[in-house]
Formats: structure tokens, C-alpha cells, sequence
């Protein structure tokens, strides 16, 4: 299979399968006869009166409309919900085991099938909100394909590569890298063997590039890394295909007599993406203390509120550290965001056991977290020379102004009960005789001398 890719985030990209040229029509959109004998159809992002700079539509040219199907009927939605209401908050920090993929050869699990709400808050019938699953499958979806009218979805592959058919093209996005399938857009995933990941649906917006302000025009993610793919289409007739549409939580499926990836060419700049996390430009700090974990940020969703994001994809990617006099690790703090954490591979450097490759945790608004004992032992008698750190490792977070709630599903599988006791070694230090170490100027010296 051929995967090619236009590079770039947020363009005005233009598409056309090489097995038809001259599909795009030129200098208009929607032509009385379109080449090919095609129709044309338009894909909103946003309401057709968004402010340009964050107008998202594109055209698609294809063999049938999109409109032809038979009518949506229930679909078993399996361990999907929206009900944040299924179980009695929790606001303890949770951890969770690496969540179970289903065996080859026991039981057959697709995508859809093996997608799990673990936690979120709000509405897709209001447009605010979130929805954090977990996916664990071992097969294709074969003459099935998937799109969500309530969100985007921000992917994390854990373990296995995906195939991802879109209607503007293909990508394989494997376990390292994440892709964003935005809202309406159809998908079909194929996968070899046994699969995991994570998965981010946000209901309110679109993810953008966080601003960079003071670190100037380059830096975190750069827009050339993040990669469109090219248009390709199919002629298919198939007896059943299966669409399957994601709407108020519910899944719905109809019927159709073709493949939905008939779309030879295409325009626009409301189009599927992917991003390799090797590429993301790192900036920490370099000569004390530590900087907030926003300076990881990859994509954000914002809300109506400056500053304040519906949630945040954000990782701990593998860095040199080389602060003086500080410690190095994440602070211990309470937060008025909630943050979900997965690991990709390696370890965490805040906690080297317990939070495995697979697993996650959420820390909820308010409640404590930080380094467990021994780390902060370690890190608090380290000797402070430069150290690359993470190395190996990839560990990433949701973070969301939204208090989420944990469903039935993510409160009785794979919970490590013990998870409290990692802090619960923490000795008391406090010395009321404590003298500074040597005289105000000793000190000073010690600490900067390059
Ligand atoms: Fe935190």
C-alpha cells in the first residue's frame, strides 16, 4: 500500500487522485457538469460564517454523494457513553494497568468495537465537552467505516500501526506519531495483529498549533511536520457497506451499496493530518528551576476563554535536563485543569514503576499529585550535571479545563488500587535548626560558576 502526503498545517491544500487529471474544477467549486461525471460536495468544518482565519471547509469531488445510503438504525455502541453520570464521582488519583487487548483467534475486535469511554464531561448536543477512550482490537473493519458528528479525534497509537482509509486519502500513523480524523470525516482502520491506543474527541472545535509568543516563529511543533494525505478513491460496489456515524454518544449504522472512498480529487483545508512526535522541537529550561508543562504543548483545542483550553495534546518527549541548583522533576501541584496521562513506551520519569507502556492516569481538578518517593529522594540528592532525559520514552497528556468524570467502564477496569501508596513513603524533612549550607557568598559562587 503507497501512502503519500502533502505537507503542512492548516492549509489550503488541493487534491486530485493521478488516475483522473483534471478532476478539480478550475476557478469555481461547483460546476454545472463536473469532470468525470462526479458530484461535488461540500464538507463544513465551521459554520459558513466563521471569521476567515479559522473557516475550515473543503470540496469533495466524487463518484456518488455521501447521501447515499439507506436510513440510520441503532448500532450496539459497546462500552461508548456519554453518561457522566453512570457512577459516583471519584476524585482520587486513578491509574489504570495497561488495558487488555482481545486475543487473535479468541474473538474478532475492529476499532469501533474496541473503543471505550474511560472519562469526559459535556455535551455534543451543546458542543462543549470531551471524551477520552481507550481502543483495543485486533482486526480490520473491513466494509465498515466509522465518523463521529459530536467531535474530532485526536488518535494515540499505543501498540500497532493503523491503515487508515479516509475520504481524502490514506495514512499509516504508527505508535510514535498521532493523527487528527475531524468531525463528519468517514474512516476505515486496518490493522495487523493486536492493537491499542488512545483516543481524544473533542466536541467544541478544531485543533490549532498553540501560539508561541515569546519563543518567536519556530519551535514546539512546526506546521511543514504535520502531513495531509493525497487524494485516493475506489470504484467499489460492495452489497453492505456498513457506515457507521457516532451521534449524541450513540452509534447508528446504514446501509450503502459502495465504498465511501470514492473521492478521486479534493480542496480545501478541512482535511484529516498526521504528526511524527520525533519531530516536535523541545524548549525547556536551561539554567534553573522548571518550566510548565505547557511548553510541551503539540495541538490545542481552545475555548471561548483566552488562554484556556478545551484540552491540550501535550508530551514529555526525550530531552537533554540541566538545571542548576533545582529539582528537576515535575513539581508536585494541584491544578484546575484535570489531566490524563498515557505512556506510548519506556517509563515516566515521575514514577519508573506502575505507570506502564498501555496504562494512564487522571489526576482530577484539585487533587494532589506529583513525584512518588523515590523520586523525589533521588532527584533531591542528584548530582546536577546536564542529563538526557526520557530517553527511549514518550509519555503525553490530556489536558482539559473540564472536570471529568470517570465512567462505569473506567472505574472497574484495570484500576491500580494501590496506586495512593506510591506517596505515601514520603518522609518529613523539616529541620526548625536547619542552617544554610556554607555563607550567603559561598553559595553564590558555587551557584554560578559556569
Ligand atoms: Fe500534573
Amino acid at each position: 500500500m503507497e501512502f503519500k502526503y502533502q505537507s503542512g498545517f492548516g492549509n489550503e491544500f488541493a487534491s486530485e487522485d493521478s488516475r483522473c487529471p483534471g478532476a478539480l474544477p478550475e476557478g469555481q467549486n461547483n460546476p454545472q457538469k463536473c469532470a468525470y461525471g462526479l458530484y461535488a460536495e461540500q464538507l463544513s468544518g465551521d459554520a459558513f460564517t466563521a471569521p476567515r482565519t479559522n473557516n475550515q471547509r473543503s470540496w469533495l469531488y466524487r463518484i456518488r454523494p455521501s447521501v447515499l445510503h439507506e436510513p440510520f438504525v441503532k448500532f450496539e455502541r459497546g462500552n461508548i457513553t456519554h453518561n457522566w453520570d453512570e457512577v459516583e464521582p471519584n476524585p482520587n488519583q486513578l491509574r489504570w494497568q495497561p488495558f487488555d487487548i482481545p486475543k487473535k483467534g479468541a474473538v474478532s475486535v475492529d476499532f469501533v468495537e474496541g473503543l471505550a469511554t474511560v472519562c469526559g464531561a459535556g455535551d455534543p448536543k451543546s458542543r462543549s465537552g470531551i471524551s477520552i477512550y481507550i481502543y483495543a482490537c485486533n482486526s480490520s473493519m473491513g466494509d465498515r467505516c466509522l465518523y463521529s458528528s459530536d467531535g474530532d479525534f485526536l488518535i494515540v497509537p499505543q501498540e500497532g500501526e493503523l491503515l487508515i482509509t479516509t475520504e481524502f486519502g490514506k495514512m499509516k500513523v504508527s505508535p510514535n506519531e498521532i493523527c487528527v480524523i475531524q468531525r463528519g470525516m468517514r474512516f476505515n482502520i486496518g490493522v495487523e495483529g493486536e492493537t491499542r491506543g488512545y483516543v481524544l474527541e473533542v466536541f467544541n472545535d478544531h485543533f490549532q498549533l498553540p501560539n508561541l509568543g515569546p519563543i518567536g516563529a519556530n519551535g514546539l511543533a512546526n506546521p511543514r511536520d504535520f502531513l495531509t494525505p493525497v487524494a485516493w478513491y475506489e470504484d467499489r460496489d460492495v452489497k453492505h457497506y456498513q457506515v457507521i456515524n457516532k451521534y449524541h454518544g450513540y452509534l447508528f449504522q446504514a446501509r450503502q451499496n459502495h465504498s465511501p472512498f470514492d473521492v478521486v480529487a479534493w480542496h480545501g483545508n478541512y482535511a484529516p493530518y498526521k504528526y511524527d512526535l520525533k519531530n516536535f522541537m523541545v524548549i525547556n529550561a536551561v539554567a534553573f528551576d522548571h518550566a510548565d508543562p505547557s511548553i510541551f504543548t503539540v495541538l490545542t483545542c481552545p475555548s471561548a476563554k483566552p488562554g484556556v483550553a478545551i484540552a491540550d495534546f501535550v508530551i514529555f518527549p526525550p530531552r537533554w535536563s540541566v538545571q542548576e541548583h533545582s529539582f528537576r522533576p515535575p513539581y508536585y501541584h494541584r491544578n484546575c485543569m484535570s489531566e490524563f496521562m498515557g505512556l506510548i513506551h519506556g517509563k515516566y520519569e515521575a514514577k519508573e514503576g506502575g505507570f506502564n507502556p498501555g496504562g494512564a492516569s487522571l489526576h482530577s481538578l484539585m487533587t494532589p499529585h506529583g513525584p512518588d518517593e523515590d523520586c523525589f529522594e533521588k532527584a533531591s540528592n542528584a548530582d546536577l550535571k546536564p542529563e538526557y532525559i526520557a530517553g527511549g520514552t514518550m509519555a503525553f497528556m490530556f489536558e482539559s479545563s473540564f472536570s471529568m468524570a470517570v465512567t462505569k467502564w473506567g472505574n472497574e477496569t484495570k484500576v491500580d488500587k494501590d496506586y495512593y501508596l506510591c506517596w505515601q513513603p514520603l518522609q518529613k524533612h523539616f529541620d526548625p535548626n536547619w542552617k544554610a549550607p556554607g555563607s550567603g557568598k559561598d553559595k553564590e559562587q558555587k551557584t554560578y560558576s559556569f
